[in-house]
């Protein structure tokens, strides 16, 4: 038996996964299948070169029983974009909302029920496969998607989180960071692992050409509120487009009437904030506690308690998202099971 209500972010094997194969110039029909092993040639470019994409997506259990599925063509055209970046054929936006609600519907069992509050993640990937030596695009790929049960991803919840700002940069400033590739994430390791050895929760990055602006986090976007009650989030070409950070930029102005501003946060101005947080698909919305900045620790709202700003964006995105709260027009897409 599971126990919903225990699941942190970790592999879990679920019964189906997609699967769909590109070869000579066009993409199969693509299948459900259990094995959860793949096969693939050593000459692969995702193995050598990271031509590789992902995305990050999750499936809600509502109160009535229903499956929704929060703003899924933004994944698909977040992907495309990646796809582009990295000189993959993108996997056709329709295709892609199709093979997930097929996936989802198919382990509809490991949609975690709803009094959990926890949720069936969604990842959707793509990989350069076939017999490649040189480094050049491959012309064979795998999409596939995978799904499994998942909690929080800091493991605190609601409960805020102690943040690191480190040194090392995860992109370059006309690099690949606005994608969602595999390389970004190597490149974070190291620091993320740094950071958790010092009893973090995960590191901030500071902009790569400067060094003087925060960039985002690890896993997720940064925002803060400020003391005269703006919601203000980074706009950098480095960083990734956050579907989470967009729809609380509009919940914020038209739920919350807040003033919104997507710029420029210097980190020697993080005074300007009574509340800080972190948010995406995995991370929700969670509350950063303090911020290391070299040998000053900051502490926001509080280490101990999420600020009545954060808690309200909360509860209003994860409403909406569990079917409780009215949807702004467009942004759920509830499955007929
Ligand atoms: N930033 C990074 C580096 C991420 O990995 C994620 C997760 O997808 C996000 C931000 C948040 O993006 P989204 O809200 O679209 O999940
Ligand atoms: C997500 O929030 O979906 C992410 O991809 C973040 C992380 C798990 C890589």
């Amino acid at each position: 038996m599971t126990d919903w209500k225990q699941l942190g972010f970790s592999y879990i094997r679920t019964d189906y996964r997609f699967i769909s194969y590109y070869k000579n110039g066009e993409w199969d029909e693509g299948q459900l299948i259990t094995d959860n092993v793949l096969h693939i040639s050593e000459g692969s470019t995702a193995l050598h070169y990271g031509q590789q994409c992902f995305e990050g997506m999750k499936a809600y259990r509502r109160a009535d029983g229903q499956i929704n599925l929060f703003r899924p063509y933004e994944n698909a055209k977040r992907m495309k974009k990646s796809c582009e970046r990295l000189v993959m054929p993108p996997y056709p936006e329709e295709k892609f909302i199709e093979a997930v609600k097929k996936v989802v519907l198919a382990n509809e069992k490991w949609v975690p029920p709803y009094e959990s509050r926890s949720t069936l993640y969604i990842r959707p990937f793509m990989i350069g496969v076939g017999d490649n030596l040189g480094i050049h695009a491959s012309d064979e790929y795998i999409f596939s998607i995978i799904v499994m049960p998942v909690g929080s991803y800091f493991k605190n919840g609601l409960y805020p989180s102690n943040f690191y700002v480190t040194e090392y940069d995860r992109a370059a400033p006309r690099g690949t960071g606005a994608s969602k590739v595999g390389g970004n994430y190597a490149s974070g390791l190291l620091p993320g692992k740094e950071a958790k050895s010092r009893n973090f929760a995960d590191c901030v990055y500071l902009d790569p050409e400067t060094h003087t602006k925060i960039e985002e986090v690890g896993a997720a976007n940064f925002f803060g509120i400020t003391h005269d009650n703006e919601f203000l989030t980074p706009k950098s070409p480095s960083i990734l487009n956050s579907i989470t950070r967009r729809s609380l930029l509009w919940l914020a102005e038209n739920r919350l009437n807040l003033s919104v501003r997507e710029g420029d946060v210097f980190i020697d101005q993080i005074d300007q904030f009574k509340e800080a947080g972190a948010c995406g698909t995995a991370a929700v919305v969670s509350p950063i506690g303090g911020l290391q900045v070299g040998d000053h620790f900051h502490v926001f709202y509080s280490e101990e308690v999420v600020g009545p700003v954060t808690k309200r964006l909360y509860n209003e995105l994860t409403g909406i998202q569990f079917g409780d709260i009215d949807a702004p027009e467009g942004w759920m897409m509830t499955l007929n099971s």
